[in-house]
Protein backbone atom coordinates (compact mmCIF):
# COMPACT_ATOMS: atom_id res chain seq x y z
CA UNK A 1 0.00 0.00 0.00
CA UNK A 2 2.82 2.51 1.16
CA UNK A 3 4.47 4.67 -1.86
CA UNK A 4 7.60 4.16 -3.87
CA UNK A 5 9.77 5.86 -2.33
CA UNK A 6 12.27 8.03 -4.40
CA UNK A 7 16.09 6.40 -4.06
CA UNK A 8 18.87 8.17 -2.21
CA UNK A 9 20.22 9.33 -4.72
CA UNK A 10 17.20 11.25 -6.18
CA UNK A 11 16.81 12.73 -2.75
CA UNK A 12 20.34 13.83 -2.69
CA UNK A 13 19.72 15.70 -6.47
CA UNK A 14 16.59 17.27 -4.75
CA UNK A 15 18.74 18.74 -2.41
CA UNK A 16 21.50 20.48 -4.60
CA UNK A 17 19.04 21.34 -6.54
CA UNK A 18 17.06 22.98 -3.94
CA UNK A 19 20.10 24.36 -2.39
CA UNK A 20 21.60 25.95 -5.56
CA UNK A 21 18.33 27.48 -6.83
CA UNK A 22 18.39 30.73 -4.53
CA UNK A 23 15.79 32.68 -6.88
CA UNK A 24 15.77 35.81 -4.55
CA UNK A 25 15.49 33.93 -1.16
CA UNK A 26 16.87 35.24 2.02
CA UNK A 27 20.72 34.52 2.63
CA UNK A 28 19.77 32.00 5.46
CA UNK A 29 17.72 29.88 3.52
CA UNK A 30 20.13 29.51 0.19
CA UNK A 31 23.96 31.04 0.98
CA UNK A 32 24.08 28.94 3.99
CA UNK A 33 25.79 26.28 2.06
CA UNK A 34 24.91 23.07 3.42
CA UNK A 35 26.74 19.92 2.71
CA UNK A 36 25.61 18.14 -0.43
CA UNK A 37 25.75 15.04 1.24
CA UNK A 38 25.03 13.35 4.86
CA UNK A 39 28.20 11.98 6.41
CA UNK A 40 27.92 8.71 6.64
CA UNK A 41 25.22 6.25 5.01
CA UNK A 42 23.95 4.45 8.35
CA UNK A 43 20.56 5.91 9.48
CA UNK A 44 20.53 3.90 12.86
CA UNK A 45 18.54 5.61 15.42
CA UNK A 46 21.60 6.79 17.39
CA UNK A 47 23.68 7.66 14.07
CA UNK A 48 24.24 11.63 15.20
CA UNK A 49 26.04 12.31 12.40
CA UNK A 50 23.57 11.55 10.09
CA UNK A 51 20.94 12.77 11.58
CA UNK A 52 22.73 15.95 12.47
CA UNK A 53 23.08 16.55 8.57
CA UNK A 54 19.22 15.62 8.39
CA UNK A 55 18.73 19.10 11.71
CA UNK A 56 20.90 21.33 9.70
CA UNK A 57 18.32 20.96 6.34
CA UNK A 58 16.36 23.14 8.64
CA UNK A 59 16.98 27.14 9.19
CA UNK A 60 16.40 26.59 13.16
CA UNK A 61 19.22 29.05 14.58
CA UNK A 62 21.76 26.29 16.23
CA UNK A 63 21.64 28.12 19.38
CA UNK A 64 18.32 27.09 19.38
CA UNK A 65 17.11 23.81 20.47
CA UNK A 66 13.48 23.73 18.84
CA UNK A 67 11.23 21.00 20.92
CA UNK A 68 7.82 22.60 20.19
CA UNK A 69 6.82 20.68 16.93
CA UNK A 70 3.61 19.90 18.35
CA UNK A 71 2.31 22.99 17.94
CA UNK A 72 4.13 23.92 14.44
CA UNK A 73 6.71 22.40 12.98
CA UNK A 74 10.01 24.12 11.00
CA UNK A 75 9.75 23.54 7.53
CA UNK A 76 13.71 22.06 5.85
CA UNK A 77 14.90 24.14 3.40
CA UNK A 78 13.95 22.06 0.15
CA UNK A 79 10.30 22.80 1.69
CA UNK A 80 10.27 26.21 2.15
CA UNK A 81 12.00 26.38 -1.50
CA UNK A 82 9.09 24.62 -3.08
CA UNK A 83 6.94 27.15 -2.03
CA UNK A 84 8.67 29.75 -2.72
CA UNK A 85 9.12 28.74 -6.11
CA UNK A 86 5.60 28.04 -6.49
CA UNK A 87 4.99 31.77 -5.26
CA UNK A 88 7.80 33.21 -7.86
CA UNK A 89 6.29 30.91 -10.64
CA UNK A 90 2.87 32.06 -10.07
CA UNK A 91 3.57 36.15 -9.63
CA UNK A 92 5.87 35.38 -12.90
CA UNK A 93 3.87 33.39 -15.79
CA UNK A 94 -0.14 33.26 -13.93
CA UNK A 95 -1.30 31.91 -16.92
CA UNK A 96 1.05 28.72 -17.59
CA UNK A 97 1.35 28.13 -13.54
CA UNK A 98 -2.63 27.73 -13.90
CA UNK A 99 -1.86 25.75 -16.86
CA UNK A 100 0.81 23.35 -16.73
CA UNK A 101 1.29 23.47 -13.18
CA UNK A 102 -1.39 24.11 -10.39
CA UNK A 103 -3.70 21.68 -12.18
CA UNK A 104 -6.48 19.40 -11.16
CA UNK A 105 -4.31 16.62 -12.52
CA UNK A 106 -1.28 17.91 -10.14
CA UNK A 107 -3.33 18.34 -6.99
CA UNK A 108 -4.94 14.70 -7.72
CA UNK A 109 -1.25 13.45 -8.13
CA UNK A 110 -0.71 14.97 -4.62
CA UNK A 111 -3.29 13.21 -2.84
CA UNK A 112 -2.47 10.25 -4.15
CA UNK A 113 1.45 10.87 -2.80
CA UNK A 114 -0.59 12.00 0.70
CA UNK A 115 -2.88 8.64 0.39
CA UNK A 116 0.09 6.07 0.32
CA UNK A 117 1.84 8.29 3.15
CA UNK A 118 -0.49 8.00 5.24
CA UNK A 119 -2.04 4.11 4.02
CA UNK A 120 -5.65 5.11 2.98
CA UNK A 121 -6.97 5.40 -0.99
CA UNK A 122 -6.37 8.24 -3.10
CA UNK A 123 -10.42 9.64 -3.24
CA UNK A 124 -10.54 8.78 0.51
CA UNK A 125 -8.70 11.93 1.34
CA UNK A 126 -8.75 15.87 0.68
CA UNK A 127 -6.16 18.41 1.18
CA UNK A 128 -7.02 20.92 4.25
CA UNK A 129 -5.56 23.54 5.78
CA UNK A 130 -5.06 22.80 9.42
CA UNK A 131 -6.63 19.51 11.59
CA UNK A 132 -9.23 22.02 12.73
CA UNK A 133 -11.02 22.28 9.99
CA UNK A 134 -10.61 18.34 9.36
CA UNK A 135 -12.03 17.59 12.59
CA UNK A 136 -14.88 20.35 12.13
CA UNK A 137 -15.76 18.64 8.89
CA UNK A 138 -15.51 15.77 10.73
CA UNK A 139 -18.40 16.08 13.51
CA UNK A 140 -20.37 19.23 11.62
CA UNK A 141 -20.98 17.30 8.39
CA UNK A 142 -22.81 14.64 10.30
CA UNK A 143 -26.99 14.77 10.35
CA UNK A 144 -27.66 14.58 13.83
CA UNK A 145 -30.76 14.82 15.96
CA UNK A 146 -31.52 16.13 19.30
CA UNK A 147 -30.94 13.58 21.69
CA UNK A 148 -28.01 11.84 19.73
CA UNK A 149 -24.57 11.79 21.59
CA UNK A 150 -21.18 12.53 20.60
CA UNK A 151 -18.24 11.50 22.81
CA UNK A 152 -14.49 13.36 22.88
CA UNK A 153 -12.27 13.06 26.12
CA UNK A 154 -11.24 16.25 28.16
CA UNK A 155 -7.40 15.06 27.16
CA UNK A 156 -8.72 16.62 23.43
CA UNK A 157 -7.52 19.67 21.84
CA UNK A 158 -10.20 22.18 21.51
CA UNK A 159 -9.90 21.97 17.71
CA UNK A 160 -11.83 18.84 17.85
CA UNK A 161 -13.64 19.07 21.01
CA UNK A 162 -15.40 22.64 20.29
CA UNK A 163 -16.70 21.00 16.84
CA UNK A 164 -18.60 18.89 19.10
CA UNK A 165 -20.14 21.37 21.43
CA UNK A 166 -21.23 23.67 18.52
CA UNK A 167 -22.85 20.32 16.95
CA UNK A 168 -24.55 19.68 19.85
CA UNK A 169 -25.54 23.43 20.58
CA UNK A 170 -27.06 23.54 16.98
CA UNK A 171 -28.75 20.09 17.03
CA UNK A 172 -29.51 19.89 20.55
CA UNK A 173 -27.51 16.69 20.49
CA UNK A 174 -25.33 15.45 23.81
CA UNK A 175 -21.85 16.17 24.21
CA UNK A 176 -20.50 12.87 26.14
CA UNK A 177 -17.15 13.57 27.64
CA UNK A 178 -14.55 10.67 28.92
CA UNK A 179 -12.76 12.15 31.72
CA UNK A 180 -8.79 11.37 31.45
CA UNK A 181 -7.86 13.67 34.58
CA UNK A 182 -7.55 10.99 37.13
CA UNK A 183 -3.51 10.36 37.70
CA UNK A 184 -4.38 6.57 36.67
CA UNK A 185 -4.05 7.44 33.48
CA UNK A 186 -0.84 9.29 33.80
CA UNK A 187 0.60 6.95 32.65
CA UNK A 188 -1.81 4.42 31.50
CA UNK A 189 -0.74 1.18 32.95
CA UNK A 190 -2.35 -0.73 29.46
CA UNK A 191 -4.16 0.24 26.21
CA UNK A 192 -7.64 -1.53 27.43
CA UNK A 193 -8.20 1.09 30.38
CA UNK A 194 -8.18 3.59 27.43
CA UNK A 195 -10.62 1.72 25.11
CA UNK A 196 -12.81 0.79 28.49
CA UNK A 197 -12.87 4.46 29.54
CA UNK A 198 -14.69 5.33 25.99
CA UNK A 199 -16.47 2.30 25.74
CA UNK A 200 -18.51 3.46 28.88
CA UNK A 201 -19.60 6.23 27.80
CA UNK A 202 -21.53 4.62 24.17
CA UNK A 203 -25.22 4.22 25.14
CA UNK A 204 -27.68 3.70 21.91
CA UNK A 205 -27.98 7.47 21.33
CA UNK A 206 -24.18 7.52 20.49
CA UNK A 207 -23.46 8.36 16.86
CA UNK A 208 -19.33 9.49 16.71
CA UNK A 209 -16.88 9.12 18.87
CA UNK A 210 -13.78 12.12 18.30
CA UNK A 211 -10.90 11.25 20.16
CA UNK A 212 -7.17 12.34 19.57
CA UNK A 213 -4.60 9.38 18.18
CA UNK A 214 -1.83 11.24 20.35
CA UNK A 215 -2.90 13.57 23.07
CA UNK A 216 -1.00 16.93 22.79
CA UNK A 217 -1.22 17.41 26.94
CA UNK A 218 0.46 14.19 28.28
CA UNK A 219 1.59 12.58 25.08
CA UNK A 220 -0.31 9.40 25.22
CA UNK A 221 -0.96 7.51 22.22
CA UNK A 222 -3.99 6.05 22.33
CA UNK A 223 -5.07 2.44 20.98
CA UNK A 224 -6.54 3.79 17.53
CA UNK A 225 -7.02 0.38 16.41
CA UNK A 226 -8.77 -0.79 19.87
CA UNK A 227 -11.16 1.56 20.02
CA UNK A 228 -12.26 2.13 16.53
CA UNK A 229 -13.16 -1.78 16.13
CA UNK A 230 -15.08 -1.21 19.24
CA UNK A 231 -17.13 1.52 17.92
CA UNK A 232 -17.48 -0.23 14.52
CA UNK A 233 -18.92 -3.42 16.39
CA UNK A 234 -21.25 -1.05 18.28
CA UNK A 235 -22.09 0.71 15.12
CA UNK A 236 -20.67 3.88 16.06
CA UNK A 237 -18.82 6.34 13.82
CA UNK A 238 -15.10 7.51 14.82
CA UNK A 239 -13.37 10.70 14.16
CA UNK A 240 -9.92 10.46 14.97
CA UNK A 241 -7.73 13.79 15.78
CA UNK A 242 -4.39 13.10 13.90
CA UNK A 243 -2.52 16.33 14.26
CA UNK A 244 0.70 14.84 15.59
CA UNK A 245 1.43 11.50 14.42
CA UNK A 246 1.65 11.71 10.58
CA UNK A 247 4.86 12.92 9.93
CA UNK A 248 6.13 11.55 13.39
CA UNK A 249 4.80 7.84 13.27
CA UNK A 250 4.80 5.50 10.55
CA UNK A 251 0.98 5.72 10.52
CA UNK A 252 -1.25 3.36 8.23
CA UNK A 253 -5.03 5.09 8.47
CA UNK A 254 -6.45 1.78 6.94
CA UNK A 255 -5.53 -0.16 9.22
CA UNK A 256 -6.54 1.64 12.07
CA UNK A 257 -10.58 1.02 10.76
CA UNK A 258 -11.34 4.76 11.59
CA UNK A 259 -14.02 6.48 9.57
CA UNK A 260 -12.31 9.57 9.55
CA UNK A 261 -8.94 10.90 10.32
CA UNK A 262 -7.66 14.41 10.32
CA UNK A 263 -3.95 15.29 10.19
CA UNK A 264 -1.82 18.53 10.19
CA UNK A 265 0.76 18.76 7.30
CA UNK A 266 2.53 22.05 9.42
CA UNK A 267 3.40 20.22 12.33
CA UNK A 268 5.62 16.43 12.78
CA UNK A 269 4.77 16.35 8.24
CA UNK A 270 7.18 19.64 8.20
CA UNK A 271 4.62 21.14 5.44
CA UNK A 272 3.95 25.00 5.08
CA UNK A 273 1.69 26.63 7.20
CA UNK A 274 -1.69 25.51 6.73
CA UNK A 275 -1.88 22.21 5.32
CA UNK A 276 -3.57 19.36 6.54
CA UNK A 277 -5.62 16.56 5.26
CA UNK A 278 -8.68 15.33 6.57
CA UNK A 279 -9.67 11.39 5.51
CA UNK A 280 -13.06 9.71 4.88
CA UNK A 281 -13.90 6.39 4.54
CA UNK A 282 -15.87 5.83 1.18
CA UNK A 283 -18.30 3.80 2.93
CA UNK A 284 -18.95 6.81 5.17
CA UNK A 285 -18.64 9.87 2.21
CA UNK A 286 -22.24 10.23 1.79
CA UNK A 287 -22.68 10.64 6.04
CA UNK A 288 -20.50 13.46 5.69
CA UNK A 289 -21.46 16.81 4.06
CA UNK A 290 -19.38 19.15 2.92
CA UNK A 291 -19.91 22.59 5.10
CA UNK A 292 -18.09 24.76 2.35
CA UNK A 293 -18.99 23.68 -1.06
CA UNK A 294 -18.90 25.10 -4.36
CA UNK A 295 -19.29 21.82 -6.55
CA UNK A 296 -21.78 20.43 -8.06
CA UNK A 297 -24.78 18.81 -6.39
CA UNK A 298 -26.51 15.95 -7.45
CA UNK A 299 -24.94 16.41 -10.54
CA UNK A 300 -26.59 19.54 -11.31
CA UNK A 301 -24.82 22.87 -11.61
CA UNK A 302 -25.88 25.98 -10.11
CA UNK A 303 -27.95 26.53 -13.21
CA UNK A 304 -29.88 23.19 -12.72
CA UNK A 305 -27.72 21.68 -15.89
CA UNK A 306 -26.28 18.03 -15.61
CA UNK A 307 -22.52 19.05 -15.13
CA UNK A 308 -19.39 17.91 -17.76
CA UNK A 309 -17.54 14.82 -16.70
CA UNK A 310 -14.76 16.72 -16.35
CA UNK A 311 -11.68 16.45 -13.46
CA UNK A 312 -13.07 19.41 -11.39
CA UNK A 313 -16.31 18.14 -11.48
CA UNK A 314 -15.31 14.57 -10.98
CA UNK A 315 -14.03 15.57 -7.34
CA UNK A 316 -17.71 16.02 -5.93
CA UNK A 317 -17.42 11.92 -5.69
CA UNK A 318 -14.72 11.71 -3.71
CA UNK A 319 -13.57 13.31 -0.68
CA UNK A 320 -12.12 16.35 -2.83
CA UNK A 321 -15.52 17.21 -2.58
CA UNK A 322 -14.46 18.96 0.91
CA UNK A 323 -11.56 20.94 -0.96
CA UNK A 324 -14.21 22.45 -3.47
CA UNK A 325 -14.97 25.53 -1.88
CA UNK A 326 -13.15 28.53 -3.51
CA UNK A 327 -9.33 29.87 -3.62
CA UNK A 328 -6.74 27.54 -2.12
CA UNK A 329 -3.30 29.11 -1.60
CA UNK A 330 -1.61 26.58 -3.93
CA UNK A 331 1.88 27.22 -3.00
CA UNK A 332 0.96 25.20 -0.21
CA UNK A 333 0.25 22.20 -1.90
CA UNK A 334 3.92 22.52 -3.60
CA UNK A 335 5.50 22.22 -0.29
CA UNK A 336 3.19 19.40 1.17
CA UNK A 337 4.87 17.78 -1.82
CA UNK A 338 8.35 18.43 -1.02
CA UNK A 339 7.27 17.62 2.71
CA UNK A 340 6.40 14.10 1.41
CA UNK A 341 9.52 14.08 -0.72
CA UNK A 342 11.77 14.53 2.47
CA UNK A 343 10.32 12.52 4.78
CA UNK A 344 10.35 9.10 2.16
CA UNK A 345 13.50 9.84 1.13
CA UNK A 346 14.36 9.72 5.39
CA UNK A 347 12.27 7.22 5.45
CA UNK A 348 8.89 7.41 7.86
CA UNK A 349 10.54 4.04 9.76
CA UNK A 350 13.70 5.83 10.28
CA UNK A 351 12.25 9.26 11.47
CA UNK A 352 9.82 7.15 13.41
CA UNK A 353 12.92 5.03 15.37
CA UNK A 354 14.91 8.42 15.76
CA UNK A 355 11.91 9.97 17.52
CA UNK A 356 11.28 7.35 19.85
CA UNK A 357 15.04 7.25 20.76
CA UNK A 358 15.07 11.23 21.61
CA UNK A 359 11.85 10.53 23.42
CA UNK A 360 13.21 7.84 25.17
CA UNK A 361 16.43 9.67 26.41
CA UNK A 362 14.81 12.60 27.50
CA UNK A 363 12.00 10.44 29.10
CA UNK A 364 14.90 8.49 30.80
CA UNK A 365 17.12 11.32 31.86
CA UNK A 366 14.58 13.63 33.14
CA UNK A 367 13.09 10.82 35.44
CA UNK A 368 16.19 10.45 37.35
CA UNK A 369 16.04 14.34 38.38
CA UNK A 370 14.38 14.70 41.82
CA UNK A 371 11.47 16.54 42.48
CA UNK A 372 10.22 15.43 38.37
CA UNK A 373 7.40 13.57 37.42
CA UNK A 374 7.32 12.34 33.85
CA UNK A 375 3.71 11.89 32.38
CA UNK A 376 4.13 9.91 29.52
CA UNK A 377 4.44 5.92 29.30
CA UNK A 378 7.74 3.87 28.92
CA UNK A 379 5.58 1.38 26.78
CA UNK A 380 6.05 2.40 23.07
CA UNK A 381 2.22 1.43 21.70
CA UNK A 382 1.42 4.30 24.29
CA UNK A 383 4.07 7.05 24.13
CA UNK A 384 5.95 8.72 20.35
CA UNK A 385 7.53 11.49 20.90
CA UNK A 386 6.05 13.62 23.00
CA UNK A 387 7.03 13.80 26.35
CA UNK A 388 5.27 15.58 29.14
CA UNK A 389 6.65 16.17 32.88
CA UNK A 390 6.67 18.39 35.52
CA UNK A 391 9.56 19.97 38.31
CA UNK A 392 7.60 20.13 41.72
CA UNK A 393 7.46 23.68 42.75
CA UNK A 394 7.92 25.42 39.98
CA UNK A 395 5.32 26.43 37.56
CA UNK A 396 5.38 24.83 34.07
CA UNK A 397 5.67 28.12 32.68
CA UNK A 398 8.31 29.42 34.68
CA UNK A 399 10.28 26.52 33.55
CA UNK A 400 9.73 27.53 30.02
CA UNK A 401 11.26 30.42 30.42
CA UNK A 402 14.18 29.63 31.92
CA UNK A 403 15.32 27.10 30.04
CA UNK A 404 14.76 29.27 26.91
CA UNK A 405 16.42 32.54 28.12
CA UNK A 406 19.55 30.13 30.02
CA UNK A 407 19.89 28.03 27.39
CA UNK A 408 17.44 28.76 24.26
CA UNK A 409 15.44 25.78 25.20
CA UNK A 410 12.24 26.17 23.74
CA UNK A 411 9.41 23.92 24.95
CA UNK A 412 5.56 24.93 26.14
CA UNK A 413 3.59 24.16 28.75
CA UNK A 414 -0.05 23.05 28.56
CA UNK A 415 -2.19 24.29 31.63
CA UNK A 416 -5.74 23.32 32.16
CA UNK A 417 -6.61 23.96 35.87
CA UNK A 418 -9.94 22.70 35.13
CA UNK A 419 -9.10 19.21 34.44
CA UNK A 420 -6.07 19.98 37.08
CA UNK A 421 -3.08 19.78 34.43
CA UNK A 422 0.02 21.96 33.98
CA UNK A 423 2.65 20.45 32.48
CA UNK A 424 5.58 21.20 30.31
CA UNK A 425 5.96 19.47 27.12
CA UNK A 426 8.62 18.82 24.82
CA UNK A 427 8.13 17.76 21.90
CA UNK A 428 11.35 15.35 19.68
CA UNK A 429 11.65 15.55 16.30
CA UNK A 430 14.04 14.97 13.92
CA UNK A 431 15.91 19.46 14.02
CA UNK A 432 16.56 17.99 17.78
CA UNK A 433 20.17 15.93 18.19
CA UNK A 434 20.61 13.86 21.29
CA UNK A 435 22.94 16.73 22.80
CA UNK A 436 19.95 19.04 22.49
CA UNK A 437 18.20 16.56 24.55
CA UNK A 438 20.87 16.41 27.40
CA UNK A 439 21.12 19.85 27.38
CA UNK A 440 17.09 19.47 28.27
CA UNK A 441 17.83 17.06 30.88
CA UNK A 442 20.76 19.32 32.72
CA UNK A 443 18.70 22.21 32.22
CA UNK A 444 16.08 20.93 34.08
CA UNK A 445 18.46 19.27 36.76
CA UNK A 446 19.89 22.79 37.17
CA UNK A 447 16.35 24.39 37.81
CA UNK A 448 15.73 21.07 40.13
CA UNK A 449 18.94 21.84 42.36
CA UNK A 450 17.99 25.64 42.56
CA UNK A 451 14.67 24.89 43.73
CA UNK A 452 15.70 22.93 46.53
CA UNK A 453 18.34 24.85 47.83
C1 LIG B 1 -4.24 17.25 19.36
C2 LIG B 1 -4.39 18.51 18.56
N1 LIG B 1 -5.47 18.64 17.78
C3 LIG B 1 -5.67 19.75 17.03
C4 LIG B 1 -4.76 20.78 17.04
C5 LIG B 1 -4.99 21.96 16.17
O1 LIG B 1 -4.15 21.82 15.07
P1 LIG B 1 -4.25 22.77 13.81
O2 LIG B 1 -3.56 24.03 14.18
O3 LIG B 1 -3.57 21.99 12.73
O4 LIG B 1 -5.69 23.00 13.52
C6 LIG B 1 -3.62 20.68 17.84
C7 LIG B 1 -2.63 21.78 17.87
O5 LIG B 1 -1.66 21.80 18.53
C8 LIG B 1 -3.43 19.51 18.62
O6 LIG B 1 -2.35 19.39 19.41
Amino acid sequence: MKSQRPSRRQFMQSMIASSTLGVGLTGAVVSDAAPLVPPGEGKEANDEAYWRWIASQFLTNPSIAYMNTGSRGPSPRQVIQAQFDAITAYDTDRLSYVTYVDTMERRAELRARLAAFVGCDADEVALTNNTTEGMAFGTLGLELSPGDEIIYTNHDHNGGAQPVNLACARYGAKAVVVDLSDARFHPPENEDMLVEAIADAITPRTKLISFCHINYTDGCCLPVKKICDMARDRGVLTLVDGAHPPGMLDIDIHAYGCDMYAGAGHKWLLGGMLTGFLYVRRDVLDQVWPLVYSGPINGLSMYGSEVDDTPYNRQALTAARYEMRGSRNSSNFASMKAALDFHEAITPAAIEQRVRYLAARARDGLREIPGVDVYVSEDPKLSAGLVSFTLAGVEPKTVNNELWTRHGIYIRDVTHPEIDWAVNRASLHIMVDAGQVDLLISGVAELAKENKT
